[in-house]
């Protein structure tokens, strides 16, 4: 298709980044990884020295950081104030700290702003979050909720960053509380949503499935 914008939702170690990635490089498309941008502003504020607590203080350093934001498939780049923040955003300090800087709203609409503004200028965009089909791009031409079994993301998550799977599985239910229970734009399946449990799916399968999908539809 000319245009269109595909939706993938889930919880963390459902297999969202590894699959979106993927699926836009067969469709020729870009990718958006929204969590990335939570993670690069959490590190600017991390990096800021302010207090968490102080909300009003952690907007204004978000609202002030300077987000450079790569859409290649192959290798999405991140700039934050001009620095290169690839593996600081994916480090524990900033894993810690996410879903709190994500619960704000004010952080939430500058991102959801940013990040429609980057889907109105692509044609072809593979977008993952927990919000995506819910409140950024409710006309998405098709929207997938990707889910699978506590074990199987904790041990996914682990392979990726050689951690213990046991510590990994309890990160990853604190912060599935965090993301589900707070009160701005929980995560949740959206109503027109396809859910696929990828538990026990190769990733091709998965990708396979999706562009099934996706010819279907448009
Ligand atoms: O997907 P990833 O694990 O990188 O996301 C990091 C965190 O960013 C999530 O735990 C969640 O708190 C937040 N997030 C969000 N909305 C999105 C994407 C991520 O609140 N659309």
């Amino acid at each position: 298709p000319e245009r269109c914008v595909v939706a993938v939702d889930g919880p963390s170690g459902s297999g969202k980044s590894t699959v979106s990635r993927r699926l836009a490089t067969a469709i020729d498309g870009v990718y958006l990884d929204t969590g990335a941008m939570y993670r690069a502003i959490t590190w600017s504020v991390l990096q800021s020295g302010v207090d968490l607590a102080d909300t009003d203080s952690v907007v204004k350093v978000a609202m002030e950081t300077d987000l450079s934001i790569g859409t290649d498939p192959l290798a999405p780049h991140f700039e934050a104030n001009g620095v290169d923040v690839d593996a600081a955003i994916r480090g524990p300090e900033v894993t810690g700290a996410v879903s709190a800087v994500a619960a704000i709203p004010q952080v939430r609409t500058m991102l959801v702003q940013f990040q429609q503004e980057i889907i109105s200028a692509a044609s072809r965009i593979v977008v993952e979050g927990r919000d995506i089909a819910t409140v950024v791009a409710p006309d998405a031409d098709l929207k997938v909720y990707l889910t699978a079994s506590a074990a199987a993301r904790a041990q996914r998550r682990s392979a990726e960053d050689a951690t213990d799977v046991a510590a990994t599985q309890a990160d990853l239910a604190r912060r599935d509380r965090l993301d589900s229970t707070r009160t701005v734009d929980p995560l949740r399946q959206a109503v027109d949503a396809t859910e696929l449990d990828t538990t026990g799916m190769g990733i091709d399968e998965v990708v396979n499935r999706l562009l099934d999908m996706l010819n279907s539809k448009v």
